[in-house]
C-alpha cells in the first residue's frame, strides 16, 4: 500500500459539505454542535469561519486524536466528547445553539479498518461496533433466538429473505459458533438467491440490520434529534444527513409533522404560525442530494440525503408521536436493554 492509498484510507470524504455549511451560515460569535466528528471535516470547515465555536461528539475512541489536534488548535474555539449524540444535551446549553449536524452511519475510516468487522471483505471478528456499545454482532449471532434474529434482519435490515439467512445461521452455529466475517458472508451468500441483476452486494441488508442493532441507531437517532431541538436558539437549524431508508422516514415525519404548517389541528382552518405545538418552522420536505460530480468522485455519497430544519420560537414540548411512530424499532432495539 503506497502513503497515498494508506492515507486515503485512514480519511473521511465528506458528504455534501458545501451544501451544510451553507445551511449553517457560521457566524462571528456562532455555536455550532458537530455530533457526528467522524474525520472531522464539517467541524474543521466551521472552524474557519472567524470567531465560530464547535463543540463536537463522536462515540469512537479512534478518531480521538484527530479531536486533540483540532482542539490544540482551536483551544478555545472547540471541544470534544467521546459520547453518544443521545446525550447531546449534557454538552451544550438549552436555546444558546445555532445549528446541529448529524451526518448518519459510519465513516470510511471504521469502514476501512477491517478489524472492525464491517466490511464484507473482513475476514476479522464479527465486532461492528462504533464504540460504547453493549454488545457485539458475534453474541447477537451466536446467542439470540432465531425469531429474534429474524425480526433484526427483517425490520432493521430490511431483508425480504431473513427466514433463509436465520435458518442457516442457526444451523452454521450449532455445528461451529460463527466469530468472522467471512464465515457469516459465506453464510448469506449461500443463503440468497442469486439475482444477478441486482448491484448490491448480497450481505448489505443483514449487515446494516446487525450494525444498527448493535449500536440501537435508530434509538440513538430519536433521542439525538429530539435533544438537539432542546439546545437550539429560535431560528436554530438542525441537519440531518442519513443514508438510509428507516432514518429518512424518522426524520422527515419530526421535521413534517412538529413544523408550523403540519401542527394546525385542521387543515380547514388557516395557517398560524403561532400553533403552540410545533416545534419548527414551516417545513417543505425538501431533500438535497450529492450532485453527480459529488457521486463519482466519493460513491458511498449516493444513498445520502440531507433535511433539514428551523426551530421556531415556541417552548420546546416533548414529541410524543414521534416515540410511538417508531415503537416498533425502539422497542426490537432495546429488547435486552
Ligand atoms: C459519517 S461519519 C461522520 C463524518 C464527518 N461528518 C466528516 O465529514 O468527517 C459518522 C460518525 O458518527 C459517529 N456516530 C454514529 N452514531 C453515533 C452516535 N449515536 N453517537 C455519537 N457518534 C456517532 C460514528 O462513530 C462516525 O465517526
Amino acid at each position: 500500500m503506497n502513503n497515498y492509498t494508506s492515507s486515503l484510507e485512514s480519511s473521511h470524504f465528506p458528504v455534501m459539505l458545501e451544501e451544510v455549511v451553507k445551511i449553517c451560515s457560521p457566524i462571528e460569535g456562532g455555536v455550532y454542535v458537530d455530533c457526528t466528528f467522524g474525520g472531522g471535516n464539517y467541524t474543521k470547515k466551521i472552524l474557519k469561519f472567524s470567531g465560530t465555536k464547535v463543540i463536537a461528539i463522536d462515540r469512537d475512541e479512534n478518531i480521538l486524536h484527530l479531536a486533540k489536534a483540532i482542539e490544540k488548535k482551536y483551544p478555545n474555539r472547540f471541544n470534544f466528547h467521546q459520547k453518544r449524540f443521545s446525550e447531546v444535551g449534557a454538552v451544550a446549553s438549552k436555546n444558546k445553539i445555532d445549528a446541529v449536524i448529524f451526518d448518519l452511519g459510519l465513516s470510511s475510516i471504521q469502514l476501512n479498518d477491517l478489524k472492525r468487522g464491517f466490511s464484507f471483505k473482513s475476514k476479522e471478528s464479527l465486532d461492528m461496533s462504533m464504540g460504547l456499545s453493549s454488545i457485539s454482532a458475534e453474541e447477537v449471532i451466536n446467542e439470540y433466538s432465531g425469531h429474534t434474529l429474524k425480526l433484526i434482519i427483517k425490520i432493521l435490515g430490511e431483508e425480504k429473505e431473513a427466514s433463509r439467512i436465520v435458518k442457516n445461521i442457526i444451523k452454521a452455529r450449532s455445528i461451529k459458533k460463527i466469530t468472522k466475517v467471512d464465515q457469516l458472508v459465506e453464510i448469506i451468500e449461500k443463503s440468497k438467491k442469486k439475482n444477478y441483476k441486482k448491484k448490491i452486494n448480497p450481505s448489505t441488508k443483514t449487515f446494516q440490520a446487525l450494525r444498527i442493532f448493535v449500536n440501537k441507531e435508530v434509538t440513538e437517532l430519536i433521542k439525538g434529534i429530539i435533544n438537539a431541538v432542546k439546545i437550539l436558539k429560535p431560528g436554530g437549524k438542525i441537519l440531518v444527513i442519513s443514508f438510509h431508508s428507516i432514518e429518512d422516514k424518522v426524520v422527515k415525519y419530526f421535521f413534517s409533522n412538529y413544523s408550523s404548517n403540519r401542527s394546525n389541528p385542521s387543515r380547514y382552518l388557516p395557517y398560524n404560525q403561532e400553533s403552540s405545538n410545533s416545534l419548527f418552522e414551516e417545513y417543505k420536505n425538501k431533500i438535497l442530494k450529492p450532485s453527480n460530480e459529488e457521486i463519482s468522485q466519493n460513491s458511498p455519497s449516493r444513498s445520502a440525503k440531507l433535511r433539514y430544519a428551523i426551530r421556531n420560537k415556541n417552548k420546546f414540548i416533548f414529541p410524543k408521536e414521534l416515540i410511538v411512530k417508531f415503537k416498533k424499532y425502539l422497542d426490537l432495539e432495546n429488547l435486552y436493554a
